[in-house]
């Protein structure tokens, strides 16, 4: 054991603990959903849980993950390429590739394995990797595993300077376009109708993380291209089970089935790293089957980020735009977002405060997130409350 390691990174956190950016990690003791068991706080409203449906605990989700695990057993105590997989992981990923309109759909222990598979695999030598510069992290990091021959981060949602950049890559070289569908700290939409357009006109591979869009936008749940009418104009879908559709874990690739028969052979977390848990593919494919039945749980959703977005600004906040389920609030300083972050957890809601590095230096945040789960009296609550402790915020910074 090194002990001169444990001293340096005891120091480090320390300064972290000193600067008020250190995180904290709270214990809930209750399913997920809109209001939780928190111990030492009580009941707590939830504004900070990525389960936009409200399915996490839904009986019917949670009644599929338990008969999985009957019949299958903890899980495939391998790769799937090594000891085989479940049906449940077929069906899903036939489901999900039904949902989506796409050929076919492949299931992998993350969105962010999904997203390593997907990136370096599509691309070569000579390839060109376009990405917008607040993509997420998983992104960020799988265009480093790959090994492009150019790689162009865009000014955000600048689709001008992604033609001009696609318009200088060699003819013959393959071009992958990579967005967030809804970006994670900004809650914004990214402009997909002209950024199709511009993959079309230089023949380009659009590549769309919706983890934040599927089952939030579109009238029926199907994300971001739903929502511009562009459904089939996306060449690779990546997503999560881990936010709206159950939010276990898991993520998946919904693409051609030329896409995902090449990921299976030649994707390393594909092939190096365990399937998907069989407790999750059938919880998931509940979820999936509870959101195609009751589509009203999106119009909730929607209906939710207006009335929050309202209140918020009555209280005199002034969160970022968009129209996905997240609402920013900026606050400055990281300090001051993890300071009233506590303070509203103080006052029983729980949100989270996002500071540097996750999001710029100075651009500090409280992140507020609708479920369709929410009443209006409990999303009134969260805006009040934030507006409280942003207040108190300033007082003791
Ligand atoms: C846009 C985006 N992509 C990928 C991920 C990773 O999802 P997962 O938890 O399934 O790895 C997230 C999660 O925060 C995300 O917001």
């Amino acid at each position: 054991m090194s002990v001169s390691l444990d001293r340096e990174l005891r120091a480090e956190l320390a300064a972290s603990e000193r600067e008020g950016t250190l995180k904290q990690l709270h214990m809930i003791d209750s399913p997920q959903g809109p209001e939780v068991e928190m111990p030492g706080h009580g009941r707590v409203l939830v504004m900070s849980s990525n389960d936009y449906l409200g399915l996490a605990a839904h009986p019917e989700v949670i009644e599929a993950g338990v008969e999985g695990l009957r019949r299958y057993g903890a899980g495939t105590a391998s790769v799937r390429f090594i000891c085989g997989l479940f049906a449940p992981h077929l069906l899903l990923e036939a489901d999900l590739a039904d949902f989506l309109g796409s050929e076919a759909a492949l299931t992998f222990s993350s969105a962010w394995a999904a997203n390593e598979a997907v990136i370096p695999s599509l691309c070569d030598g000579e390839s060109w990797i376009l990405s917008d510069e607040l993509n997420h992290a998983s992104i960020v990091d799988a265009i480093r595993l790959a090994r492009p021959a150019a790689k162009i981060v865009y000014p955000h949602a600048d689709v001008d300077a992604l033609a001009a950049a696609l318009a200088k890559a060699p003819r013959g070289a393959r071009k992958l376009v990579v967005t967030d569908g809804v970006f994670s700290m900004e809650g914004d939409i990214a402009p997909l109708p002209a950024i199709v357009a511009a993959c079309r006109e230089h023949g380009a591979v659009l590549i769309v993380d919706d983890s934040h869009g599927t089952g939030v936008l579109g009238a029926s749940g199907r994300g971001t291209a739903e929502h511009f009418d562009l459904q089939g104009e996306v060449d690779v879908t990546v997503s999560t089970l881990g936010k709206a559709l159950g939010g276990a874990a898991g993520g998946f690739v919904a693409a051609s089935r030329a896409v995902c028969e090449t990921l299976e052979q030649r994707a390393r977390p594909q092939l190096f790293s365990n399937a998907l848990a069989p407790t999750v593919a059938c919880a998931s494919r509940a979820a999936l089957a509870v959101l195609r039945a009751e589509p009203e749980r999106v119009a909730r959703i929607a209906t939710g980020v207006a009335a929050l977005r309202n209140a918020v600004s009555e209280h005199g906040l002034a969160p970022l735009g968009g129209e996905s389920g997240i609402v920013p609030v900026l606050v400055g300083e990281t300090a001051r977002a993890i300071a009233a972050s506590h303070a509203m957890l103080e006052r029983g809601v729980f949100a989270t405060g996002f500071g540097y590095p996750v999001v710029p230096e100075g651009a500090a945040r409280i992140r507020l997130q609708v479920s369709a789960a929410h009443t209006p009296e409990q999303l009134e609550r969260a805006a009040r409350t934030a507006a409280e402790a942003v207040g108190a915020a300033v007082v003791e910074s």
